[in-house]
């Protein structure tokens, strides 16, 4: 069968080739994969920046946001043929530490989890994969393809329960939610704010196209200005961009008792010179909440199961800016400035 794989920290390593079916002792349940979505990730790991091939193997199958189809499953297992899953991309530590003993494996503790698509796992973009039923989630019928969303769906769901946990605290009443970055990441968290009432203002650099419909379709407000223009002293800022500049501004710019989510993951070697007093002392009288937040587990997985099929349809749909046949695979990665999540087909071919 076909694969995207690649070698990791090799840039330019990325090529589709024939690998072995997959074996029958990674799992009891046998998936079709339907579509894959690439992230930022994938494209640090293609650049030769970021990826661990699984032991003993020099490759690493690519891909960790996907929807399939079960080919297989065993009877009684909860899934049957035809049933539409997504695979969890983080899997618990050997060890395990604390938090991979309770399932709370994006937590871990000792670094030693496994990633699929990422970090000693086989990814997604290969047409067919084996897990066991605890790796997957089932999700709704009537989402189709539109489960391909679901993965970073599940970043967002993790980050807005830390955003919650922390702010209740103490009794806490946040009306307003600032979000940096209009990318998937950054929708899926203002479609979240959106879901739970709050009054969500997103900002992007880009001043039309996709971005700022989609951003309206929600009933969120779209700006291409400065943080502070935006909005003044939000309750919550859910930081998408990773952009040193914007994540030192969030902690400055977010109301007193906010809280501050870190979710994207910056490139390193910026430096820059800042009062870390007069920073440090905005933090602490006004109570400001920093947290970093990556990953998901299975709760995450089910509350962004909810969430995507609560959403507008059509906002959904939209997100999606373009498809392309596995086989076409190097134009998924080519990245414009105008798409928003870019998928890789492996249904129709
Ligand atoms: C993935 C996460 C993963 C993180 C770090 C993100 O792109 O969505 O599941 O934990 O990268 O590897």
């Amino acid at each position: 069968m076909k694969a995207i794989t690649l070698t990791p920290l090799v840039e330019g390593s990325v090529s589709l080739e024939d690998i072995a079916e997959p074996d029958p002792a990674s799992g009891s349940v046998l998936v079709q994969t339907v579509a894959v979505g690439v992230c930022g990730t994938d494209i640090e790991i293609i650049s030769g920046q970021y990826g661990w091939a699984p032991p003993g193997s020099e490759k690493l199958v690519l891909g960790h946001e996907s929807i399939g189809k079960v080919l297989e499953a065993p009877e009684g297992s909860g899934l049957a043929k035809g049933d539409l899953v997504v695979g969890i991309v983080r899997r618990p530590d050997p060890v395990p530490c604390y938090s991979c003993a309770v399932g709370e494996w994006d937590n871990c503790h000792n670094g030693m989890y496994s990633e699929h698509g990422i970090k000693e796992l086989d990814g997604f973009m290969r047409e067919r994969y084996r897990a066991d039923v605890s790796a997957l989630v089932k999700v709704d019928p009537g989402l189709g393809k539109l489960g391909v969303l679901l993965e970073p769906t599940t970043i967002v769901a993790k980050a807005w329960e830390d955003v919650n946990k922390i702010g209740n605290r103490s009794h806490w009443e946040p009306k307003t939610a600032l979000i940096t970055g209009a990318g998937p990441v950054g929708l899926l968290a203002a479609l979240l704010g959106r879901q739970a009432g709050l009054e969500v203002h997103v900002i992007d650099q880009v001043t039309s196209g996709i971005k700022p419909e989609l951003v309206s379709m929600i009933g969120a407000t779209y700006h291409s200005v400065d943080m502070k223009e935006a909005l003044s002293e939000p309750d919550i800022i859910i930081e998408c961009t990773g952009v040193p500049a914007l994540v030192f501004e969030a902690t400055q710019q977010v109301g007193t008792g906010g809280v501050v989510c870190l979710t994207g993951v910056s490139s390193t070697g910026h430096t820059t010179d800042i009062d870390v007093g007069a920073w440090n002392r905005d933090l602490v009288l006004s109570n400001k909440a920093i947290v970093g937040s990556v990953n998901a587990n299975r709760r995450h997985y089910e509350a962004a199961s909810e969430a995507l099929s609560k959403a507008p349809r059509e906002f959904l749909e939209k997100m999606i800016t373009k498809s392309v046949a596995f086989t076409d695979y190097k134009e998924a990665f080519n990245h414009g400035t105008a798409d928003v999540k870019v998928v890789i087909d492996f249904s129709d071919v």
